[in-house]
């Protein structure tokens, strides 16, 4: 059977040699028009005047437009209809789009978008979360606030209390393949557009609205992204609704595509958030009472902020279980690109809070964090004898909790009480090369907390010769879906991968998907394939089992062969003969999660169809004299369920954790008191290299089945992963802590610079 085995990526080899199209690389007619955004050099203001004559007179220029050229909706925000596609009256960062320029080169328009001048009005703009505060800047009307328990009871019988204040920095997406698009009118005002999206039905309806069709006259095409990492779950959508606009008006074909730092300046970036925190405690370094307040910096326009702020609401337990808790969360609204979704969608910046607090009160005890960590997790399973199931703060049972078991195997096979004891006694040697061990778990809920997300399509024809040709609603971005998914609809119908043929995403194909994201891209898709392959199969089984008298359920399919009641075929004979039978050879496929159901306005329900587990321990090296730093050792165990394809979950586990730890070391976006992103280029913007992959690297799959009742009882692993990442952070900060009394001031992403920071005032403390 295919399922289950670790297969390479489908496209691996076209990846290495180059030869796998993007949307850059899709040959184009020979009238093909080329655009590129004049941006705002202002952060806050009133837009009063455009002067564009000499973009207008600029080589290659075929025209320019501004808000005012727009034909139909101004609009491309995924939620509140809050973002215009080009600045109408105001504008609200630095990088908004204000004009876009239609050029017969992609440098011609870029060219020409820089002679623009804007005339705006400048205000002060709000860049930090006191500015926001003051203002009162922020999106819904105040606070959202989750919890449960009697926070005031548990404060006041505990024997410890503390505080603290955590600052965590976002994060740029930094896909190789930067946002691009291309349109193709057609007959009619059709417009047939290819996007390097996650989110193909939402390109669609986003570009139907621009050019006032419905969305049966968009197709809407992704075969493949070179990354998406949450980057273009929205932010595709400006570029797709500039490509049709502009089609639309000159008849030609329209691309566009973002250089580099463009891209980092025009599109948005993981949330930063503050987390400060008051929590009390008992001996044993159980939680008996927090408050938690998050409060994360949205940028200019709602996007994806609110479920992004939710989810790291959700995820401010990790795997503690909290008996009283309250969760603040604000949402403010700054002068910034528009913060969006990233790998972890929020749930990232809740965990690491939560993974500070708990180390935070280890070291006020003096305990072994890992004994702190076991002393508060949920109960095996979620059971506790004699007493009901355990619950997160939202009220969803933890019935499946395998912490206890995963962070057992990890120590033994990690070593980590023989390297506790030889890194403390390294640092008790008091040499400039400090060391940190840190071990922390992963919880992370799987569905979107939008239940209504929860579905997918698919669409499966097998032809007369036996071959097959498999669509579904969900997107390739590097994962390994499209793989997955083969890997399944080969196992249904018995036959080798080869004869299973991926195709694109395709609006015209599956219709009204949801963005391929929150991890459920081969939970959804994978069963709305099954669902389809199983359909067209039964159809065969009943027909050959009335030929050969025998039952349905004795028609078997395996090794490219069929079997029924004695005769044997090959599957294309099969094929043949039921076309011949005139049986259907072709099914959608629907799947939709059962079980979930969600309040947000009360905070309670059950959001997630179950929990991915995951464990890291990580090694670091610190050198005290210039805060430099290094992993020596990271050992993970991940728990992917029963894998659909262990390489390519692998794969998602190492990729998953180095761009946490990145995310958390090196990466550090810096804006100017203008507004101004200061890094929007690889020689600015440090992500990790191969060289930055710990010296040992020791990545295991937990042996275990989902209890729910996935795919092949396989686990989404697409996030989860990347909250490993946090041990690297604390493994630092444990470093820091070795250089002197105090709980180190160690704010993510822990630089070089920080990290130094962090020991001098340690050593100064
Ligand atoms: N892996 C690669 N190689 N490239 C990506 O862009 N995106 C991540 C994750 N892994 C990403 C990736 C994110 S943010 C999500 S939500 C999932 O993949 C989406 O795919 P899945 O649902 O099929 O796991
Ligand atoms: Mo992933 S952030 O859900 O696209």
């Amino acid at each position: 059977m295919s399922v289950a085995q670790p297969l390479p990526h489908d496209a691996a080899r076209l990846h290495v040699t180059g030869a796998a199209r993007y949307v850059d690389d899709i040959p184009t007619p020979r009238d093909t028009l080329h655009l590129a955004f004049g941006t705002s050099p202002a952060a806050a203001g009133t837009l009063d005047a455009l002067d564009l004559d000499a973009v207008r007179a600029a080589p290659g220029v075929i025209a320019v437009m501004t808000a005012a050229d727009l034909p139909f909706e101004n609009d491309v925000s995924p939620s509140n209809h809050d973002e215009p596609l080009l600045a109408t009256d105001q504008v609200h960062y630095v990088g908004q789009a204000l004009f876009l320029v239609i050029a017969t080169s992609h440098g011609a328009a870029r060219r020409a978008a820089s002679l623009g001048r804007a005339t705006i009005n400048e205000t002060a703009p709000i860049l930090t979360i006191a500015q926001a505060e003051a203002a009162d800047s922020r999106f819904e009307d105040g606070p959202r606030i989750y919890g449960r328990g009697d926070l005031d009871a548990g404060f006041a019988a505990a024997p410890h209390r503390l505080s603290g204040v955590l600052e965590i920095g976002g994060q740029e997406h930094f896909y190789l393949e930067g946002q691009a698009a291309l349109a193709l009118p057609g007959d009619n005002g059709d417009m047939h557009v290819h996007s390097s999206t996650q989110h193909p039905s939402e390109i669609q309806h986003k570009v139907a609205k621009a050019i006032g069709l419905p969305m049966h006259a968009v197709r809407v095409e992704t075969r493949r992204m070179g990354g998406g990492f949450g980057g273009k779950e929205s932010q595709g959508n400006a570029l797709a609704v500039a490509c049709a606009v502009a089609a639309r008006a000159t008849g030609r074909p329209c691309k566009m595509r973002y250089d580099r730092d463009d891209d980092m300046i025009i599109t948005g970036k993981r949330h930063d958030f503050r987390v400060t925190y008051d929590v009390a405690y008992d001996d044993a370094g159980r939680i008996l009472a927090l408050d938690v307040r998050h409060d994360t910096r949205c940028g200019w326009s709602m996007d994806l902020s609110l479920p992004v702020a939710d989810r790291a609401m959700l995820h401010a337990d990790n795997a503690y279980h909290l008996p009283a808790v309250r969760i603040t969360s604000h949402r403010w609204k700054t002068n910034h690109q528009s913060a969006t979704a990233f790998r972890g969608f929020g749930g990232p910046q809740g965990m690491l809070g939560m993974e500070r607090i708990v180390d935070h009160v280890a070291h006020a005890l003096g305990a072994d964090p890992t004994a702190v960590r076991r002393a508060n997790f949920y109960a095996s399973g979620g059971d506790i004898s004699g007493e009901k199931k355990q619950t997160t703060p939202y009220g969803q049972e933890v019935d499946d909790f395998i912490g206890h078991e995963m962070v057992a195997r990890l120590e033994e096979t990690s070593d980590y009480a023989a390297r506790r004891a030889s890194v403390d006694a390294w640092n008790a040697r008091g040499g400039v090369i400090r060391k940190g061990l840190a071990l922390t778990p992963v919880k992370f809920g799987i569905s979107f907390t939008l239940t209504h997300l929860n579905q997918a399509g698919a669409l499966v024809h097998v032809y007369a010769d036996g071959s097959i040709h498999l669509n579904h609603g969900g997107t390739e971005m590097g994962q390994g879906l499209f793989q997955k998914v083969a890997q399944v609809a080969a196992s249904r119908f018995g036959v080798p991968m080869e004869a299973v043929r991926i195709t694109a995403t395709d609006t015209a194909k599956v219709p009204n998907t949801s963005a391929t994201a929150a991890s459920s891209g081969s939970d959804l898709n994978g069963m709305a394939v099954r669902n389809a392959c199983d359909t067209i199969r039964e159809r065969i089984e009943l027909h050959l089992a009335q030929l050969h008298q025998c039952r349905p359920c004795d028609v078997v399919f395996e090794g490219g062969r069929v079997t029924a009641g004695g005769a044997e075929y090959s599957f294309a004979e099969v094929a043949a003969l039921a076309h011949q039978a005139r049986i259907s050879l072709s099914s959608t496929g629907f799947y939709k999660t059962p079980e979930i159901s969600w309040d947000r306005v009360k905070g309670h329900g059950r959001p997630f169809f179950y929990f991915a587990y995951g464990m890291a321990a990580v090694e670091v090296a610190v050198d005290t004299l210039t805060g430099e730093n290094r992993m020596l050792r990271a050992d993970i165990l991940h728990d992917a369920g029963a894998s659909l394809n262990p390489a390519l979950d692998i794969g998602q586990v190492e990729g998953g954790f180095v761009q946490g730890a990145g995310w958390l070391t090196t990466e550090e976006l810096v804006w100017d008191d203008k507004g101004a992103l200061r890094t929007h280029a690889p020689s600015t913007y440090k992500i990790p290299a191969c060289g930055d992959c710990p010296e040992v690297f020791n990545v295991a799959l937990w042996d275990g089945e989902n209890r729910a009742d996935t795919i092949y009882k396989s686990k989404a692993v697409g996030e989860p992963p990347l909250m490993l990442g946090i041990a690297t952070f604390l493994a630092l900060s444990d470093a820091v802590a070795s250089c002197g009394a105090a709980y180190p001031d160690l704010h993510a992403p822990a630089t070089a610079e920080q990290v130094l920071a962090a020991i001098h005032r340690a050593r100064g403390a």
